[in-house]
């Protein structure tokens, strides 16, 4: 097989996103675009992956880490001009050169490879990748001769109404023989609209020598949508949400209703689980089989066990076992380690707690900074007071353990092994092992008070 090679361009500003962040690090379903586009060439047999970074190059070189090399180009002059700042690590070698723009998250893998495959077999020194779009404004078109043949690019802006009519646009990837790119790019100038150096120029530049140049034109057109602005940007959400949750569907996932359910990217979710609407699961979840998420529940970043129901809840950063039953309406902040057979009930907090084995806390607690063993009731209303106004203190709550309604645990404070807590009490020092303790004001009635107040009036 030829060698093949990558360039991606990701040095643009991306001014019509009106945006602090760069264009090709706005995230799509949760992952920056050009994380996408990288993800999708890795999946081909790819020799040198070359991105071209410019605006925000450290933060775009910081996301996308050590997966492909980078070259900068300093000055955005365009698209031909990016691809030449590749000149240096790739201008001598053979093979067949990707180009991709990096704000095409949508363009699969097998799109690639099926332009690479044609390029490959045909004896064209460039094949470009368009599609038919019925609103091609902001492309660039695709200009055929009489016979069919691919003639030159035109940019939207340097186009006449006539060149404009035309509905084959250019999806900015393309395949170039390597060699016979770097040796036309040197000709491309930047006489037209923008005063940039356009790469779809190439084009025009190998026609006129003589060399063969084809188009492969995808059936999709959604799937080589360009971001430039914000609205391409929630067309882009929509199209890989959609697919996204078409592919958990395949995997076995219920989801009840695919059009308000989010998943990110990355999540991984086990067969027979189900999704109920108004779910968003985001970042790096892993969701066990069995398991029942929502209706109305956001879950980011959690290792979630099998058989473990979570209803209209919110769980962040955090391991999650099996069996466990958690909401409606509980909050499990960063760093919890909620483990098996657990339950989580309504207006429950947990931040940054070990809750052990068959653990209960099942209506109306905060238990923050705390470990907590096995088989534990926390009873309605107590919490963990973990916070003196400058420190956080820990609470260790042992096995079995019994803590009576509305306790109040003064951290930082141990309840040893089968200890009872009752109702009501305040414990500020450490309560021994199989020990009740009550740490409250004794009851006193006073007999016929009402009566004598009554009375007085
Ligand atoms: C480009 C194509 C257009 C095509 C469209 C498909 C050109 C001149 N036009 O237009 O024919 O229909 O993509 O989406 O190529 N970039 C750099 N350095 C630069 C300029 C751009 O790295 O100096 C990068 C951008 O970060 C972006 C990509 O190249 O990822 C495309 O640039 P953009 O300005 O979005 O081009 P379009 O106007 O969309
Ligand atoms: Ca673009």
């Amino acid at each position: 097989m030829n060698n093949r090679f990558a360039v991606i361009l990701a040095a643009g500003q991306g001014t019509r996103m009106k945006s602090k962040l760069y264009k090709v690090l706005h995230p799509v379903c949760g992952k920056p675009m050009v994380q996408h586009v990288i993800d999708h060439v890795k999946e081909l047999k790819i020799e040198e992956i070359v991105t071209v970074i410019g605006h925000g190059a450290e933060k775009v070189q910081e996301v996308l880490g050590d997966s492909c090399e980078y070259v900068l180009q300093e000055q955005q002059l365009g698209t031909a001009h990016a691809v030449m700042q590749a000149e240096g690590a790739l201008v001598s070698k053979k093979g067949t050169t990707l180009v991709i723009c990096g704000d095409t998250p949508l363009i699969k893998a097998e799109t690639m490879e099926a332009l690479l495959s044609l390029h490959e077999d045909s004896k064209a020194k460039a094949t470009i990748l368009t599609a038919h779009a019925e609103n091609p404004a902001g492309y660039g078109r695709v200009l055929r001769n009489e016979q069919g043949n691919v003639e030159k690019i035109v940019e939207h802006k340097d186009a006449s109404a006539e060149e404009r009519a035309v509905k084959e646009i250019n999806t900015g990837t393309y395949c170039f023989d390597n060699e016979a790119l770097f040796a036309a790019l040197k000709k491309v100038s930047n006489e037209n609209a923008q005063n940039e150096y356009y790469l779809p120029d190439v084009i025009e530049i190998l026609k006129a020598e003589g060399e063969i140049v084809t188009a492969f034109q995808t059936e999709d057109f959604e799937e080589t949508l360009g971001v430039n602005d914000r609205v391409a940007l929630s067309q882009a959400e929509q199209i890989m949400k959609k697919r996204i949750n078409e592919a958990h569907m395949r995997n076995g996932v219920t989801i009840i209703d695919p059009s308000s359910t989010y998943i990110e990217a990355d999540v991984i979710i086990g067969r027979d689980s189900i999704i109920q609407p108004g779910s968003m699961i985001k970042g790096q979840s892993v969701i066990g089989e069995d398991c029942l998420i929502g209706p109305n529940t956001e879950i980011s970043s959690c290792e979630i066990g099998s058989g473990t129901a979570i209803r209209q809840s919110a769980a962040y950063d955090s391991q999650i076992g099996s069996d466990v039953q958690i909401g409606p309406f509980a909050h499990i902040r960063p760093e919890s380690d909620i483990q098996d057979e657990v339950k989580i009930g309504n207006f429950v907090e947990i931040k940054k707690a070990v809750f052990g084995k068959g653990s209960k806390a099942s209506h109306l607690s905060y238990i923050g900074d705390a470990e907590v063993g096995q088989n534990v009731n926390i009873g309605c209303g107590s919490i963990t007071v973990n916070y003196d106004g400058k420190k956080k203190h820990l609470t260790k709550i042992e096995d079995d353990v019994f803590i009576g309604c509305n306790s109040n645990l003064v951290a930082p404070v141990t309840i040893a092994k089968g200890a009872y807590v009752a109702a009501g009490s305040t414990i500020t020092q450490d309560v021994p092992a199989e020990a009740l303790s009550v740490a409250r004001a004794r009851q006193v009635n006073k007999e016929d008070y009402v009566k004598k107040l009554k009375f007085n009036n």
